[in-house]
């Protein structure tokens, strides 16, 4: 290997956490952005100068007109989403075709996947995960019973024809006799399907030579991970999860490259927590204090439009992120939206329902959900942090916070993030992460 300059970009929560922004920001000094889990249950938010940009499947370096885009084999790629957010984009101006390769390993999702996911939802009433509805694990479990339909097909049109419609009719018998739920029109969703592969053919290449190769001539490359730690298939709190690997390792197998070629990896975190869909979230704040985060924070789904649940910085989940995903430094985003409070929780302790101390997320999600979170009370600040730049204006208050976050979860904090704008980031502290950060701030 060369003189490896790639580096990952993952969230550390549950998804959210403003992956988006942070990565189109450090894209425009990669030569690609790979990304390599989920589908268009993701949802990025970027914006630039006034205008604002909604990302579900396409990597976040699709704004800077030189970067180019990658889709690994590990991605579930629904062909109508993919195109409705393509022509989305050509609309806008930013220009798709020819910087934006796919895997044809990944899988496809169909109509009739939307579908099953819907009716399996209804079917678990109160025990539902609040999935976003696109199909997305209905598609990772056929890939693992291994009748799923892959992205090379897109473009040998007999062959995905047959396999589209065998499957959907196998879906369609599934969705009546488990769900007693309507059975899709195949014929509609075949056209469907038939009409988007044919545009979306000539995206397919295989992503790992191509990676291998500038990794290895020393081009810079960035990896986005889509969703969260807590959200992770393993790792997250299981089956509260969505039904990709979110951590690291999982780039290099989508990819195919090994983990070597990855580089070190940069967690993104809220300055408080959110989540969507449901499931344990031990810092959840019922009371006029979430209310307030979610207004200032405008904390409503970008994919769905859920209003998120809100709550305060978690050390204990953030730890075991940072610790099963080999995060190296944290990107701490929405710093801004603190500004005001008089007073800042932090969890820094779980305590069980026995009065247990609780080291790290419990594998059980029924225990996370019965835990008490020990806070300690972190004074705010005067003055706003908002659109600052600079480390050096940040008020002594908010400067404290972070020293405390940075101090409790045992990583640098080497970015901070002050509003939803490109600009409105500063590099933090003196890490290898935070210089390398600094200078692609500065545009060096
Ligand atoms: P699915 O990925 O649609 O199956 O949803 C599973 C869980 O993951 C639900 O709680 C979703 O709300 C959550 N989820 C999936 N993608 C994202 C994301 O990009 N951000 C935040 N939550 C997500």
């Amino acid at each position: 290997m060369g003189d490896q300059k790639s580096m990952m970009v993952i969230g550390g929560q549950w998804g959210d956490e403003g992956k988006g922004k942070v990565v189109d920001l450090l894209s425009g000094s990669f030569l690609a952005v790979v990304r390599y889990n989920g589908g268009h249950n993701a949802g990025h938010t970027v914006r630039v100068g006034e205008r604002k940009f909604a990302l579900h499947l396409v990597p976040s370096g699709i704004i800077h007109p030189q970067t180019r885009c990658y889709m690994g084999a590990g991605l579930v790629i629904d062909p109508t989403a993919l195109l409705t957010e393509i022509d989305r984009l050509s609309d806008e101006g930013i220009e798709v075709e020819g910087r934006l390769c796919l895997s044809p390993r990944a899988a496809i999702i169909l109509p009739t996947h939307r579908a099953l996911d819907l009716a399996r939802e209804d079917r678990r009433g109160e025990g539902k995960i609040g999935t976003t509805g696109r199909g997305i694990g209905p598609a990772y479990q056929d890939i693992a019973q291994r009748r799923c339909l892959r992205t090379w097909m897109l473009a040998t049109p007999a062959k995905l024809r047959d396999a589209a419609r065998d499957l959907m009719l196998r879906h369609n018998a599934e969705l009546v006799a488990l769900f007693g739920a309507e059975e899709v029109d195949v014929d509609e969703a075949l056209a469907e399907v038939m009409a988007a592969a044919k545009r979306l053919a000539p995206l397919l290449r295989e992503v790992g030579p191509e990676i291998r190769r500038h990794v290895d001539g020393g081009d810079p490359i960035l990896f986005e991970g889509a969703q969260g730690v807590l959200l992770d298939i393993n790792w997250g709190t299981y089956p509260f999860v969505t039904s990709s690997s979110c951590l690291p390792g999982f780039a290099a197998a989508s990819c195919g490259v090994g983990p070597g070629y990855l580089g070190p990896v940069l967690g993104v975190m809220k300055a408080y927590a959110t989540r969507v869909g449901s499931g344990p979230f031990p810092t959840e704040d019922f009371g006029p204090d979430g209310d307030g985060l979610r207004d200032r924070g405008a904390e409503y789904g970008t994919t769905t439009g859920r209003p998120r649940r809100c709550g305060w910085f978690d050390v204990v989940a953030a730890r075991h992120a940072i610790q099963t995903a080999g995060i190296d430094a944290l990107a701490l985003t929405k710093i801004d939206v603190l500004d005001g409070l008089k007073t800042l929780k932090v969890c820094v302790a779980y305590e069980g329902p026995g009065g247990e101390l609780v080291e790290t997320v419990p594998a059980d999600a029924e225990l996370l959900a019965e835990i008490t979170p020990r806070y300690v009370d972190i004074p705010g600040w005067d003055g706003a942090t908002e659109g600052m730049v600079s480390e050096e204006t940040l008020p002594e208050g908010a400067r404290a916070y972070l020293d405390f976050l940075e101090d409790q979860v045992g990583v640098p904090v080497a970015l901070v993030s002050t509003g939803p704008r490109r600009d409105e980031t500063m590099a933090r502290g003196s890490s290898a992460m935070a210089r390398r950060i600094a200078k692609i701030l500065s545009g060096a």
